[in-house]
């Protein structure tokens, strides 16, 4: 693996095993990404998306499969290595914001900190950063239901990048937004790669969110059908 690719993939299976029958989700799929890039990840409904992303964020684990990030092996990693790694390297956003209702912004993204044991200066001020990335430093105190639908899901984002990691994933993280807000939330991801380096992959289903993307996969049946490399 040479200095920029960060994620290597490579013949990647899930199946789901149900009463009877077997749901190869992933049928043997197959690419790098290197430091930088901003990924879409489109397909139908139940192409796999989802169950690409979950694997990538360690949540999940592939059937079969090599899964490395720099130069490791992240499928081998006995459970508890792999929930620290996933917690302080990677970042995940999902689609309905997973925000706790009675924290305020600030208080949802250094929880995460503080349960690691930094201290409260530090993981507030950590918060803080994040939250002014998205746009949000002056909401800092408000509770979710205090916030626009929009704002929610920066405020996830936010939480998503507060350690900085090594690559943020998302999964359709505008479904729920219309399309101004839909734009914000493009646009705030476009400014994370763009002006920190951020990686990024995000799964979508709107044709016209690739304008703000490098690099375009399309998955059908478990498989890439396309990987396209779009502009940068
Ligand atoms: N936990 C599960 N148990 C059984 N089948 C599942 C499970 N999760 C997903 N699937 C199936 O795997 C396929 C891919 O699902 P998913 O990755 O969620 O697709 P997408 O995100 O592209 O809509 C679908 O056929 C779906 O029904
Ligand atoms: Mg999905």
């Amino acid at each position: 693996m040479d200095e920029k690719t960060l994620i290597k993939i490579k013949n990647l299976e899930r199946y789901y095993k149900t009463d009877s029958i077997i749901v190869k989700a992933l049928n043997g799929v197959s690419f790098e990404i290197q430091k930088g890039e901003f990924i879409a990840i489109m397909g139908a409904s139940g192409s796999g998306k989802t169950t690409m992303l979950r694997i990538l964020g360690l949540i999940d684990k592939p059937t079969k499969g090599e899964y490395i990030i720099n130069n490791l092996n992240v499928v081998d990693l006995p459970e508890e290595e792999r929930t620290y790694y996933r917690l302080t390297q990677l970042g995940y956003v999902f689609q309905d914001y997973a925000l706790i209702k009675e924290m305020s912004a600030v208080e949802n993204i250094s929880i995460l900190s503080l349960m690691e044991g930094k201290n409260k200066k530090e993981s507030i001020g950590e918060a803080h950063e994040a939250l002014t990335k998205v746009g949000l430093g002056d909401k800092d105190k408000r509770v979710p239901d205090e916030l626009s639908g929009g704002e929610k899901q920066r405020v996830a984002v936010a939480r998503a990048i507060a350690k900085k990691p090594k690559i943020l994933f998302a999964d359709e993280p505008c479904a729920n937004l219309d399309t101004h807000t839909s734009e914000q939330i493009l646009e705030v991801l476009k400014e994370l790669n763009q002006k920190y380096g951020q990686t990024i992959v995000m799964v979508t289903h709107e044709p016209w969110h690739t304008r703000y993307v490098s690099r375009l996969i399309q998955l059908k049946d478990g498989l890439i059908v396309s990987d396209k490399k779009l502009r940068g």
